[in-house]
């Protein structure tokens, strides 16, 4: 694969070109890996050798088996994010399993239920271990599915690098109560580079970064939104800006019109974070661009439960009653008792008000949810959602699995000063 050196992470990028891991049995390695950054090497943390780690891919149904290997010589544990898998295997320090300690190894085991997009990640001092490149890509792909020419994977991704170009690690998430930890660095890393004019693409859209949202505009690409965390739209959508808080996702089914560039618009912002050049010519599909077959999820009806989960602290905000700079519902950090206990099978309704100075994304585990519009009606199913500064949300769910499920905020930084709680099932 050819790089192209204008992208600030072009040996990230590189990295994405290993292979996919299709195999059913699988080791991951956490370990210390040296990226060339801005044109200095960088030591990060990577799967495999490589910051990201490999792309996994699976097919809807099969069995899993990954074993990892803890080569660092600190913790490691491996959270499947968006995935629904058993409440043992969902890599929580705590909640679900011990910390995997150096020299150690634990085996993963579980079934992938639903097609789509989602990604793995540290979950061990995760604000630290992903801002320093312990994440990748979770494939699933349908039984059947939608015809492309080019199925590939976008992970937009910022560093914060110090005066000496190096990861910044004076960075503490208890000193920032304001957007967190966001680079001064951004990029897409991009699986290729190059597409043909006509080409039929999904792009798989991941923000693994730890606290940065972005509004990801296209241009080059016609086509329709037909995921969004994994799960298929019912209606697809005209491909407009994507908003992407950590960990949300955004599956784009479009054809090539030209050169593809992908630009962050938040904010008022206008950086490239990366582009694809043009090398030929096809003739286009002019097959419609289908909806995806949904994942098997129960309609939620009238709530068993009703809660509100208030989000609290940070610069400018009212005080709290938690011990961190954020607080859910008077609590920082998970409290003794689960914010929800539900039995299996029961519907929840949490109505989630922002009642900071900045947005938060909040995201349970385990269970895909709905979001509920200001109306009532169900929205689209997500495992992550983004509250504007001074929004309610309301979210419902069936919950079908059980466990002890983590909710938290995704910006990892207030994540690791307060902002989680946790949900049973029982
Ligand atoms: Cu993506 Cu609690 O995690
Ligand atoms: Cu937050």
């Amino acid at each position: 694969m050819k790089v192209k050196r204008r992208q600030a992470l072009s040996l990230l990028a590189a990295c994405m070109a290993t292979p996919a891991l299709g195999a059913s049995r699988i080791t991951l390695r956490p370990e210390k890996v040296v990226t060339q950054v801005a044109g200095r090497r960088l030591p990060m943390l990577g799967f495999n050798g490589g910051a990201p780690g490999p792309q996994l891919r699976f097919r809807q149904g099969d069995t899993a088996q990954i074993r990892l290997d803890n080569t660092l010589d600190d913790g490691a544990l491996v959270h499947w994010h968006g995935l629904r898998v058993p409440n043992r295997m969902d890599g929580v320090n705590v909640l679900t399993q011990d910390v995997v300690i150096p020299g150690e190894s634990f085996d993963y085991l579980f079934d992938v239920p639903d097609a789509g997009t989602f990604w793995y990640h540290s979950h061990y001092l995760s604000y630290e271990q992903v801002s320093r490149g312990l994440f990748g890509a979770f494939i699933v792909e349908e039984r059947n599915p939608p015809a492309v020419d080019q199925d590939m994977t976008v992970q937009l991704f910022d560093l914060l690098l110090d005066a000496d170009g190096q990861h910044d690690d004076s960075f503490d998430p208890a000193r920032f109560a304001t957007e967190g930890r966001l680079g001064n660095i951004k990029t897409a890393i991009l699986s290729r580079n190059s597409v043909q004019q006509g080409d039929r693409l999904r792009l798989r859209i991941i923000n693994p970064s730890v606290d940065r949202i972005y509004r990801l505009s296209v241009t080059g690409l016609e086509g329709q939104i037909v995921a969004l965390d994994g799960m298929p739209l019912e209606a697809p959508q005209a491909l407009g800006p994507m908003m992407l808080a950590p960990g949300q996702r955004c599956d784009v089914i479009a054809d090539v019109t030209g050169p593809v560039t992908l630009r962050d618009t938040y904010g008022g912002a206008d950086d490239v974070l990366g582009q694809l050049t043009v090398t030929g010519t096809r003739s286009p599909s002019d097959a419609p661009i289908p909806a995806l077959p949904p994942n098997r999820t129960a309609r939620p009806g009238t709530p068993d439960h009703t809660t509100k989960l208030v989000l609290q602290g940070g610069a400018g905000a009212p005080a709290h009653r938690g011990t961190g700079t954020w607080a859910l519902n008077d609590v920082s950090g998970l409290p003794r008792r689960p914010l929800i206990a539900a039995k299996r099978n029961q519907t929840v309704r949490i109505d989630i008000e922002n009642r900071t100075g900045f947005p938060h994304v909040m995201h349970l585990h385990g269970n895909h949810f709905h979001e509920l519009d200001t109306s009532g009606n169900l929205g689209p199913l997500r495992d992550s959602t983004l509250l504007a500064v001074g929004e309610t949300r309301a979210i419902t769910a069936v919950l079908d699995n059980p466990g002890a499920w983590m909710l938290h905020c995704h910006m990892l930084s207030h994540q690791a000063d307060g902002m989680a709680t946790w949900i049973s099932v029982s």
